[in-house]
């Protein structure tokens, strides 16, 4: 028996963006996503959205390795993350299930190698994803992530741990969305069609500003890293992928003095999954999310990435 882990993950700053070449700024957070596999004597079937994935994964790893056939194996996963609240559910499953079957094949392989197969299974779930989501889960830390073409995709852990002035990011939320992030990455890619100028600036606007948040992460500038956030909230909103449940929660954290922003694909219809917020004093957040009945999810930042548990 064999039970392995990866972390899920939030966008600091940088998604939809970077689905078009532009940097995007992510950390691996402390709700993970375990699988246990273990040898079988008969097929198990697991629910079909699995079965698919499995089978991709499956016929993936018997073309890279040459192998025939994969022995009989029966998984079990219990996830500590909320599916579709943008922390990057889909990409976890897959790079989780990736290590898992390799490691119960008795392969002993690389992130790279691991990353390259995953990637067709999230590929599955979202058409053509950045691949940002799936490079954090299995990296782990925070990470500075760009994809240049599809064959070329870049990323580097951030050379240094956030200032100590930086206090707690927490996970508010707005609701799942009704979109898919398919759907989400399509909304955008309309735009782009629709309103090239404005999309460019978009994504020029969001590039300086995730180069901003990680100045600031440096250097411990709160006030930089409320204004990236703020600024970069509002470039998101313009995307179309910001519903006004959303906004509406995010204004009033605004009022507070704080900043708040959707990480990963967002929602327009109605949720937009966890809202990422900061603030210089976190506890008037919290006493507002009480107040107003909201769902808050604290979280730890940069934690490790895939690993073997048992
Ligand atoms: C989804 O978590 C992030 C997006 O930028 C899509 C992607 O990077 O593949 C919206």
């Amino acid at each position: 028996m064999i039970t392995v882990s990866v972390p899920s993950k939030i966008h600091l700053l940088g998604e939809h963006a970077v689905v078009y070449g532009k940097p995007a700024l992510l950390a691996a957070i402390n709700k993970r996503i375990f699988v246990t596999v273990s040898g079988a004597e008969k097929k198990k079937i697991d629910d079909p959205s699995l079965e698919k994935l499995k089978r991709i994964i499956e016929s993936t790893i018997k073309k890279k390795y040459r192998i025939s056939k994969i022995p009989l194996y029966s998984i079990s996963i219990s996830s500590h993350i909320p599916a579709g609240s943008g922390l990057g559910s889909s990409a976890a499953l897959s790079a989780v299930l990736t290590f898992a079957l390799l490691t119960f094949l008795g392969k002993r392989v690389d992130k790279s190698t691991i990353f390259d197969i995953a990637y067709e299974g999230e590929a599955f779930f979202h058409g053509k994803p950045s691949g940002g989501d799936l490079a954090t889960v299995i990296e782990g830390g925070l990470l500075w992530y760009r994809k240049d073409f599809e064959f070329l995709k870049m990323f580097t852990p951030l050379p240094f741990r956030p200032h100590k002035n930086i206090g707690k990011f927490i996970l508010i939320n707005s609701g799942k969305p009704k979109e898919s992030t398919r759907e989400m990455v399509d909304i955008v890619a309309r735009l782009k069609k629709s309103n090239p100028k404005k999309t460019k600036a978009l994504f020029e606007s969001q590039e300086e500003l995730t180069k901003q948040m990680v100045k600031a992460l440096k250097s411990g500038d709160e006030n930089k890293l409320i204004n990236c956030i703020r600024f970069g909230e509002r470039n998101l909103e313009e995307l179309g992928v910001v519903g006004e449940k959303s906004q509406s929660i995010i204004k009033a954290i605004e009022r507070l003095g704080g900043a708040a922003k959707i990480n990963g694909g967002g929602g327009a219809k109605n949720g937009s999954g966890m809202l990422l917020v900061y603030h210089k004093d976190i506890k008037k957040v919290l006493k507002h999310v009480r107040k107003n009945n909201l769902e808050v999810l604290r979280i730890q930042i940069g934690v490790e990435g895939l690993r073997r548990d048992e």
